[in-house]
C-alpha cells in the first residue's frame, strides 16, 4: 500500500558497488523508475571487494553511504552481492533511518525452477564464503545440488572494459564449463559485474541453460519500498543521473560510458571519502 507523499521524495536514490558492476543494477532501476534522480558511486580504487576482508568492506560501504547521504540520498541500493553477503546487517544497524535495498544471488528462484536439480552460483570469493550466501543455500537449496563457483579475475576484466575477445572467453569458460559438465541447467549471476559477461556465458551455455540476474527484482523491490514510504518520485522523467568514482575519473568514465551506453561525466570522490579513516575502530590496513 502507498503512504502519503513525503516532501523528501524528490531527493535522489544512492546506488553503489565496488566498481562499475552495479551499473547492471542501475540500468534496471532506470528502466523501472525513470523519474528518479540517481547517484552512483563506483569504488573502483578499492575493487575487487571479493578479495578483501569483511572489516574492509564494511568500512568502505559506511564511507560511501555517508557520501551518498551528503548528496541527499533518500534511499540506498547496495548493488554489490559481496557487500550484502558480508556487511548488510552491519549497514542496517549503522544507518537505521535509511531505507536500504540490497541485491543478493537469486538462489531461491534458481532452486525452484531447475529441472536437472543442479544449479551453478557464480560469485566472488568473498560471496561464496559469506554468511549471507550460506543462509540462502540453507533456506532455499534443500534437495538441490548447488555448486558455488568463485570466479577470480572476472571483476577485474569488467573493470577494464574487457567484455569480449579470446582471453575473456577463456576466463569465462574456466569457471562456467565445469558447472555445465556437472549438469547445471541454471546459472545464477551472483556478482553485479557478471551480467556484462552474459553474451560470453550464453555462448558457452547455450539457450537451454537459464541464467538468472536478480537486478530487475531489486528495482521492483526498490519501487515497492519507495511506495510504502511515500518516497516515490514519479513525475517529469527522466531524473538526473550522476556518477562518482574513487579511481581516476579519466580512466573510469569511458568504461562507464560503454556499460551505460551513453557518454557520462564522472566526478572524483572527495578525498575524505577516498581512504579508510583511522579513527574508525574496525579497520584493517588497505
Ligand atoms: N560487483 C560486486 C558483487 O556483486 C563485487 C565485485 C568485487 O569487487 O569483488 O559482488
Amino acid at each position: 500500500m502507498s503512504a502519503a507523499p513525503d516532501p523528501n521524495r524528490n531527493r535522489p536514490i544512492g546506488v553503489f558497488d565496488s566498481g562499475v558492476g552495479g551499473l547492471s543494477v542501475l540500468r534496471e532501476i532506470r528502466r523501472a523508475l525513470p523519474a528518479e534522480a540517481l547517484c552512483y558511486v563506483a569504488d573502483s580504487a578499492h575493487a575487487p571487494y571479493g578479495d578483501k576482508s569483511a572489516d574492509y568492506i564494511e568500512a568502505r560501504s559506511r564511507q560511501i553511504i555517508r557520501f551518498l547521504q551528503q548528496q541527499g540520498a533518500k534511499a540506498v541500493v547496495v548493488a554489490c552481492n559481496t557487500v550484502t553477503g558480508l556487511a548488510i546487517e552491519h549497514l542496517r544497524q549503522t544507518f537505521p533511518q535509511l531505507p536500504i535495498v540490497a541485491i543478493e544471488p537469486a538462489v531461491k528462484p534458481a532452486a525452484q525452477s531447475t529441472r536437472s536439480g543442479v544449479v551453478g552460483v557464480l560469485a566472488t570469493r568473498q560471496t561464496v564464503a559469506s554468511p549471507g550466501l550460506e543462509r540462502l543455500v540453507r533456506t532455499h537449496g534443500c534437495g538441490k545440488h548447488l555448486l558455488l563457483q568463485a570466479c577470480p579475475g572476472w571483476v577485474e576484466r569488467v573493470e577494464r572494459g574487457e567484455l569480449t575477445g579470446a582471453a575473456t572467453l577463456a576466463a569465462v569458460a574456466q569457471y562456467v564449463q565445469p558447472l555445465l559438465d556437472q549438469g547445471a541447467d541454471t546459472l545464477v549471476l551472483g556478482c553485479t559485474h557478471y551480467p556484462f559477461l552474459l553474451p560470453l556465458i550464453r555462448q558457452l551455455a547455450g539457450a537451454a541453460v537459464q541464467v538468472l540476474d536478480p537486478a530487475p527484482a531489486v528495482a521492483r523491490e526498490l519501487g515497492r519500498r519507495l511506495d510504502a514510504l511515500g518516497l516515490r518520485h514519479d513525475s517529469d522523467p527522466p531524473g538526473e543521473v550522476r556518477f562518482w568514482t574513487s579511481a581516476d575519473p579519466r580512466r573510469i568514465a569511458p568504461v562507464i560510458g560503454t556499460l551505460w551506453d551513453a557518454p557520462v561525466e564522472v566526478g572524483q570522490l572527495p578525498a575524505s571519502f577516498m581512504r579508510l579513516i583511522s579513527t574508525e575502530p574496525t579497520l584493517l590496513a588497505p
